[in-house]
């Protein structure tokens, strides 16, 4: 069985788009189907079994007869969970730096069903414990916590710009994302209707223009390598932006946030989806948004 853990306040989105759901247990889904590629999952349990045990002794034995390092996550019966993994290796934080490689280890991750039934996974999609993706944060430079969307995807999924390259940052204010595309060398045109921070503004490699995006057209931009933005704006919107440039030629490479307001707009999701060559993830550092990635098959 596979069984998916939505973040926190999103498990309808995840049960939205799952299939073959067997049963919920907190914000876990356990499916007894093929494994599935959701975009609400911020962690995946790819071998779920159901183990009954009658001690807390025999509980742990059970995990560590199946795998090393275990994450537990608990709804209820949280100190017995807590007595459990007591006895098991100790599992270290793994806080990591902007683009450190990842830890190696393979997590598993385990929850009580009730006082004597297990259900754990020897092996999960992330080496993030539940999938919660920690850095070492600086908290000196960026003008926002925004930039942790981008150090998520650079240092996780390894979708990054090259040193050298030409990018746009479209909703770039205060300047979190365009500072990161700076750090890594790109050559940044950033793109909002508020001012960025002036410390952002005046670094080497970032010219600013304050306009509103949906007048950009990609004529007067130029050949870039990478399109960036965290608008907020209606996904609808965002959509025609990202065809509208993807129709110019001009660029191949993308990157949004998709951000809804109250509800969901499944709708518009699923036209992001069917886009060729797309990825969209509800990353650890979203909020109710989730980031979409399109990489031309040919750029590395
Ligand atoms: C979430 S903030 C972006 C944060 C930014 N990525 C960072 O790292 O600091 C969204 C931005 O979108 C901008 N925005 C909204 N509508 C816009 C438009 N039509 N044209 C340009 N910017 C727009 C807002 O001014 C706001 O600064």
């Amino acid at each position: 069985m596979i069984a998916y853990l939505a973040p926190e306040k999103f498990l309808p989105d995840l049960l939205e788009e799952l299939k073959y759901v067997k049963s919920v247990h907190g914000n876990l889904v356990l499916t007894d189907g093929p494994l599935q590629n959701p975009v609400w999952a911020q962690n995946i349990w790819l071998d779920a079994q159901i183990i009954p045990f009658e001690s807390i002794t025999q509980a742990a034995k059970a995990l560590k007869a199946l795998g090393k390092l275990w994450a537990p996550y608990t709804i209820e019966n949280h100190r017995r969970a807590q007595l459990i993994q007591d006895q098991l290796p100790k599992l270290r934080p793994r806080v990591i730096n902007f683009l450190d490689p990842l830890p190696d280890n393979n997590l598993g991750a385990w929850m009580l069903l009730d006082k004597n039934t297990l259900l754990a996974s020897p092996t999960t999609n992330s080496p993030f414990p539940l999938g919660d993706v920690q850095f070492n944060e600086d908290k000196k430079n960026p003008p926002s916590r925004a930039y942790l969307k981008l150090w998520e995807l650079f240092t996780v999924y390894g979708i990054k710009p090259k040193k050298g390259q030409r990018v746009v940052d479209f909703g770039s204010c205060p300047g979190g994302w365009t500072w990161v595309l700076q750090t890594v060398g790109c050559e940044v045109v950033s793109i909002d209707r508020a001012p960025l921070e002036p410390h952002i503004a005046a670094l080497p490699g970032v010219k600013f223009m304050k306009t509103n995006a949906f007048n950009v057209k990609p004529e007067d931009i130029g050949a870039i390598d990478w399109f960036f933005s965290d608008i907020i704006c209606y996904p609808e919107k965002l959509l025609e932006l990202v065809q509208n440039w993807q129709a110019s030629g001009l660029c191949s490479n993308f990157v949004c946030t998709i951000k809804f307001q109250g509800k969901t707009d499944y709708e518009t999701l699923k036209k992001f989806l069917a886009l060729e060559n797309v990825r969209i993830q509800h990353l650890h550092h979203n909020k109710h948004e989730v980031t979409v990635w399109i990489k031309a098959p040919s750029s590395s």
